[in-house]
């Protein structure tokens, strides 16, 4: 893609307000974030650029870093499950619960049947409702599951249109009180697993040893392993880089954020999402997530920055969009874990963060990076800091006379 075309869709925010105001209600303007590209990511031998929205520095700088030493040891592995959504449809005051569940498996093939009569684009496009499975929750409470195959569509729409066309007929075959209608986003059926290999040599950072760095990497995930408050922090750094990517494309991140902490607790105890070992020398990483993603509806149809990110990426799906959305999630928490196994995160941090402060105390143009350099050196990163340097730079400037005219 020719960079000026990316540069001209994305450069004011890719969304006019005219446009904004057909989306949501009550309008005001829009907000921009930054729009950013992660390189060297290699993913089952495939190259991707990945975009990233994100306001955070360091997140696409450390995650195109870790990248680069999981490409030195041939780059990330992933696999993921076929796009199934979960479709709800709930039942109350059942009055035999576990002859209702026993109807609805008898009328599986029927069930289908409705709900793909329901969304015939997606039976066309090669998907639509796979199977069923009925749930009693107790107390006269069952809830049918429906299996929908959503193929490049997050899917959000089209499940909630399969819960409700079936839902008559569920009421009939079970007796009870119709309740809700619509998807889960605990979507456990579309898991995207990644692992890499890191050569210990590629860890090494300025004054630690690649097998420090390593040893440092493991420990923080046995201790994310161990307590659900670092468990917490550990995911939150993996979700930097991960939701950057599903913001870019257009996507639902908090349907993301939803479905991910919620697997991360599925045995009672919430946990790390990606764990890391030592194995012959090398570190290696795992990372399993529920992701719904999709390449085609959604936003990126209004939000030209949104279809930017979607063209950059270039994925053939949308589980491939997932599985790139994962792989970066697991360099940004390596990155994470990398930094705080060593000289921790705000040095690195801390250079990028002055930039903001220096555009806040009011410095443009080159004084930003003159600014953010003088009050990191100085040790003065504070608005206070970069309003003092700002003047001195422009004091300076100003008494700079200006060459004679010929
Ligand atoms: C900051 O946005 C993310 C980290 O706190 C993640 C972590 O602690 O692993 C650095």
């Amino acid at each position: 893609m020719d960079v000026s075309e990316l540069v001209a869709a994305v450069g004011d925010g890719g969304l006019a307000c005219e446009k904004a105001d057909k989306i949501i209600e009550n309008v005001v303007g829009t907000f921009s974030l930054p729009f950013a590209l992660a390189l060297n990511v290699q993913i089952n031998g495939q190259d991707f650029i990945a975009p990233m929205v994100v306001e955070e520095p360091s997140v696409v700088a450390a995650a195109s870093n870790a990248a680069r030493m999981v490409r030195d040891g041939g780059g990330f592995t992933a696999d993921a499950d076929e796009p199934i959504m979960i479709a709800q449809v709930q039942l109350d005051e059942v009055p035999d619960s576990v002859r209702a569940c026993t109807r609805l498996r008898q009328h599986a093939g029927e069930l289908v049947s409705l709900g793909n009569d329901a969304v015939p684009g997606l039976v066309q496009r090669g998907g639509g409702v796979r199977g069923i499975e009925a749930r009693d929750l107790g107390e006269g409470m069952v809830v049918l599951h429906l299996f929908v195959d959503c193929r490049d569509a997050m899917g959000a729409n089209l499940v909630n249109t399969v819960a409700e066309a079936v839902s008559d007929r569920v009421q009939a075959l079970t007796s009870g009180r119709m309740g809700l209608r619509i998807l889960s986003n605990l979507c456990d059926r579309r898991k995207v697993r990644v692992t890499c290999r890191v050569p210990v040599h590629a860890l090494a950072a300025d004054d630690f040893a690649g097998e420090e760095v390593r040893d440092g990497v493991v420990r923080a995930s046995r201790f994310a392993e161990r307590d659900p408050y670092r468990a917490t922090t550990h995911n939150k750094g993996l979700m930097n880089g991960l939701d950057a990517v599903v913001i870019a494309t257009g996507n639902d991140w908090r349907a993301v954020e939803a479905g991910a902490h919620a697997f991360a607790a599925r045995s009672g105890k919430y946990s790390p999402l990606c764990i890391w070992r030592e194995d012959e020398g090398d570190l290696i990483g795992s990372l399993e997530i529920p992701l719904s993603l999709g390449t085609v509806g959604g936003p990126a149809r209004v939000h030209q920055a949104a279809r930017m990110g979607l063209r950059v990426v270039d994925a053939s799906s949308a589980t491939e969009l997932a599985m790139v959305a994962a792989a970066v999630g697991m360099a940004s928490n390596l990155a994470a874990l990398r930094a705080l196994a060593t000289e921790g995160i705000q040095r690195g941090h801390m250079a990028l963060h002055a930039r903001s402060v220096a555009i806040a105390a009011g410095a443009a143009g080159a004084d930003v990076e003159r600014v953010a350099h003088r009050i990191h050196a100085q040790g003065t990163i504070s608005l206070d800091g970069a309003r003092r340097a700002l003047d001195e730079l422009l004091r300076m400037q100003n008494s700079i006379a200006p060459l004679p005219l010929e």
